[in-house]
């Protein structure tokens, strides 16, 4: 029982699904530079012209390796790469790769999924629910499984109000549904209150699991939004412009300028590498349950709400507002305009907001890029990303009441050197700190812009400019000016400053 949690995956071989996406890069690369485990098996599937070797070649160049490549250079021999798509039949695996996965797999985390909301029902149901059926029929197979997490969404029963660690009803069983696919019930008939097909099959496949005859070691593992990670490998990775870190890479380059009001709202932000953490923890719980109930299987798989909400939590206005703090310390270079935004509360003026900051300024430049001989391009950008903010508005105008005591339980049996290991806790989470993080994780990995760039981007942003700073006596606002005074060629710079009795500004 009292294992740490990585010696429980010592010698182990662990199948990762979902190793191409985002959680699942960054739980490749924390296994493999903190876990002694023998291999990691990646399923992967072959796409456009690229087979699953070559797809994870690229990958294991990306930036978010440098940390492991100096600290093991050899990591990526720990790596077995096999071809699969769980949209298919046996995972469309060859026999060989069949017999070797069921002869020697004992750990397996089943990150794969697709993530896109408006996925139409018959895909997101092959890949979401038929993807993990098939997987766990080969689990069930598999001769030394220690564990199976599989990774939900706090947002799989987001038709709820609150939200326990517990499995709750849906409208169809996966066979009602697939009957109901072949017969062409319209997806709204079938979804019924769930506000997408994402969450709709997120919320089929846990309840599948729970009917699934195959007793497994398994438990369900519901993060809330992925954000940057806070620390490992490295501050501030992100490379996922789903959710927030879209919308605000979007205003951060002055092309989103209006958006709902959701201010006081408040959101459910988690960093990458504590999500992470709290996976391979997860596991760590998993096969320690199961070993102490002598393989006599556990009565439900157990589930673990993993949200910042409960311990810590943070408020859509304090994201935006301490992003945005940011964004005056360093904007991007390559902006289109100056970065603001107007939150609109009615729909009517949202929609006349919509149509002078976004439509009119890009139908100008789609004019421009006609003139200069190039394909339009803004308004179907546009278009496009004001769907998106429809599809978000559930998740951001909208607040859940999670229990996560599973999670805080967890935390609890961990020892302090696995605590410092796998930290995962949000108590306490210092926002702050991690938002600057966040902000500047955006800004070198989506807009892809290099710190050294910062005076030149100050300059450009604040030329010959008034600009107009508001708590100038404080830390970040000292820094500020200094910053401004120095580097940028401002006409003005005018300091809002509270007269207090005892300070007198000059
Ligand atoms: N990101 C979040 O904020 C968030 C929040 C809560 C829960 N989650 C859950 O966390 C998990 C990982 O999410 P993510 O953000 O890492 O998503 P992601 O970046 O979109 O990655 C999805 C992964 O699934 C793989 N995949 C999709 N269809 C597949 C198929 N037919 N066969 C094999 N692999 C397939 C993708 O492979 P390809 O590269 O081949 O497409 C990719 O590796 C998902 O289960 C998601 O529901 C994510």
């Amino acid at each position: 029982m009292e294992t740490s949690v990585a010696e429980s995956f010592r010698n182990g071989i662990v199948l990762i699904t979902g190793c191409t996406g985002f959680l699942g890069k960054i739980l490749t690369e924390k296994l493999l530079r903190s876990c002694p485990v023998k291999n990691v098996v990646v399923l992967v599937r072959r796409k456009k012209e690229l087979n699953a070797n070559q797809r994870v070649a690229n990958i294991y160049k990306q930036k978010l390796f440098d940390r492991i490549r100096l600290e093991k250079p050899n990591f990526t021999k720990y790596i077995k790469v096999i071809e699969g798509n769980l949209e298919e039949l046996s995972l469309g695996l060859s026999l060989n790769d069949l017999e070797w996965i069921v002869d020697n797999v004992n750990f397996v985390f089943h990150c794969a999924a697709t993530i896109k909301f408006n996925e139409p029902l018959d895909l997101a149901s092959k890949i979401n629910i038929q993807g993990t059926e098939n997987l766990l029929a080969l689990a069930s197979k598999m001769k030394n499984l220690k564990g199976f997490v599989h990774v939900s969404t706090a947002y799989s029963h987001c038709p709820r109000n609150e939200i326990k660690e517990e499995f709750y009803k849906v409208p169809v069983t996966f066979t009602e549904l697939k009957n109901k696919l072949v017969d062409n019930v319209p997806t709204s008939n079938i979804i019924e209150d769930w506000p997408n097909t994402y969450t709709f099959t997120k919320a089929v496949t846990e309840n599948m699991i729970l009917t699934n005859e195959n007793r497994l070691p398994i438990s369900i593992f519901r993060p809330s939004i992925i954000a940057c990670t806070k620390s490992e490998p490295e501050p501030g990775w992100i490379e996922n412009i789903n959710g927030p870190t879209g919308l605000f890479s979007g205003v951060m380059v002055g092309f989103l300028r209006t958006a709902p009001n959701i201010g006081s709202n408040i959101t459910d932000i988690i960093p990458a590498d504590y999500t992470v953490n709290a996976l391979i923890s997860v596991m760590w719980d998993t096969v320690n349950r199961h070993k102490q109930s002598n393989g006599v299987p556990l009565e439900e798989p157990k589930i673990y709400n993993y949200v910042s909400s409960v311990e810590s939590p943070l408020t859509w206005g304090r994201y935006i507002r301490e992003m945005h703090d940011q964004y005056y310390v360093a904007p991007p270079l390559q902006s289109m305009w100056y970065g603001f935004y107007i939150f609109y509360t009615n729909s009517t003026v949202g929609s006349i907001l919509r149509f002078f900051l976004h439509r009119i300024p890009g139908a100008f430049m789609d004019l421009m890029l006609i003139l200069s001989g190039k394909s339009p391009k803004m308004l179907r950008m546009y278009s496009k990303s004001e769907s998106l903010i429809d599809l978000l508005s559930e998740f951001s105008m909208r607040q859940w009441m999670f229990d996560n005591r599973n999670i805080r339980e967890l935390w609890q049996l961990l020892s302090e050197d696995d605590k410092n290991e796998f930290r995962f806790s949000l108590k306490a989470f210092d926002w702050k700190s991690y938002l600057e993080t966040y902000y500047h994780g955006i800004r070198k990995h989506i807009l892809k812009e290099d710190i050294s760039n910062v005076e030149k981007a100050l300059s450009k942003n604040y030329k010959n400019g008034t600009v107009f700073v508001t708590g100038s006596i404080g830390f970040l606002g000292k820094l500020l000016t200094e910053k401004l005074l120095r580097s940028c060629s401002l006409k003005t710079i005018a300091l809002f400053v509270k007269i207090k009795d005892s300070i007198q500004v000059k």
